[in-house]
C-alpha cells in the first residue's frame, strides 16, 4: 500500500456532503446513528461521510510524525476521491480538532463546520505532559490495557449514561492500538490554537456540546461559538463528552439545523 493512503468511507445518502470525524481514542464506528439517520426516510437530506482516523479502526498509521495536520489532509484526499468539491465538516473532540486543523488548511472545500465537544484553546501544560505519559505508558506496555477505564473516569460519558454504551465505548477502545494512542495524544498536544482560525470562517457553524462535558465544557463551546460569529450552539440536557452516542437524536437535530443553513 503507497502511504499516505485515501481514507476507507463508509458513506450513505444525497445531499449537502457531510464529514464526520471521530473522537479519541474511537473510531468511525462511533457516527453510526448519524450515517444512518442524518439522510433522512427519502435518503436526501445528507450526504453523510465516515472515516478511520490515521491508526484507528481499519486505517493504518504510517510513519510519518505525529501532527493532526496530516489527518486534515487524508480528509482532502477523502473529497478528492468521492468527487466532493466542498463538503461540511463536523468533528467531535479529536475530530473537532481536526476539523479545525482542516479549516486552517483548506478553507476553499469547507461548505460548513460542525465542532462537538471539543476545543479551540490549546492545553495547558499538566495536560500535555499527561498525553505524553499516556503515549509513554501504553508503548512501555504495549497495550492499551486500563485506558478505557482511565478516559471514563476522565468524563466520556455523563452520569447517566446508559451501561450497554459504556460499554460499547470500552470496546471502541480497546480495539485502539498503542501506537496509534501515542501518536494521537502528540499530535493532539501539539496542535496550535484555533480561535484566529474560527474568527475567519464565513460558512455556517454550529457548535454542540454536553451539558456535563468535563473535558471540553460548555464555557470552551462557547468561546468557540463567539469566536465564529454565525455559530448555533446547542447544549444537549443530562449528558457527557460523547453528546452524539449518548442523545443521538438530540445531536442529529441540531446537525440538521446546519445542514439546512449551508443547503439555503
Ligand atoms: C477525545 O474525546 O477525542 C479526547 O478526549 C480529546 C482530548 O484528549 O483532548
Amino acid at each position: 500500500m503507497t502511504f499516505p493512503s485515501i481514507p476507507a468511507v463508509r458513506e450513505n445518502g444525497t445531499g449537502v456532503p457531510l464529514v464526520l470525524l471521530h473522537a479519541f481514542p474511537l473510531s468511525a464506528r462511533m457516527w453510526d446513528a448519524q450515517l444512518e439517520l442524518l439522510p433522512g426516510p427519502s435518503g436526501d437530506e445528507a450526504r453523510v461521510l465516515t472515516m478511520d482516523q490515521r491508526g484507528f479502526g481499519a486505517e493504518a498509521l504510517g510513519d510519518e510524525a505525529p501532527s493532526l495536520d496530516l489527518v486534515a489532509d487524508d480528509v482532502v484526499r477523502l473529497l478528492d476521491a468521492t468527487g466532493i468539491d466542498r463538503a461540511v465538516i463536523g468533528g467531535l473532540s479529536m475530530g473537532g480538532y481536526v476539523a479545525m486543523a482542516f479549516t486552517r488548511r483548506h478553507p476553499d472545500r469547507l461548505a460548513g463546520l460542525l465542532l462537538a465537544d471539543t476545543k479551540a484553546t490549546v492545553d495547558a501544560e499538566p495536560a500535555r505532559a499527561n498525553r505524553e505519559r499516556i503515549a509513554r505508558t501504553v508503548l512501555a506496555r504495549d497495550s492499551v490495557h486500563l485506558l478505557a477505564e482511565e478516559k471514563i473516569e476522565e468524563g466520556l460519558l455523563g452520569p447517566a449514561a446508559d451501561p450497554q454504551l459504556a460499554a460499547r465505548v470500552r470496546r471502541m477502545i480497546a480495539e485502539s492500538t498503542p501506537q496509534a494512542v501515542a501518536w494521537a495524544q502528540r499530535a493532539m498536544a501539539d496542535r496550535p490554537d484555533s480561535l484566529d482560525v474560527l474568527a475567519a470562517v464565513t460558512v455556517p457553524a454550529a457548535v454542540v456540546v454536553g451539558e456535563f462535558d468535563a473535558i471540553t465544557p460548555l464555557a470552551e463551546a462557547r468561546l468557540m461559538a463567539d469566536a465564529l460569529g454565525d455559530a448555533q450552539l446547542t447544549v444537549i440536557p443530562s449528558v457527557g463528552h460523547l453528546s452524539s452516542l449518548e442523545a443521538p437524536e438530540t445531536f442529529n437535530a441540531a446537525v440538521r439545523g446546519l445542514l439546512r443553513r449551508v443547503g439555503r
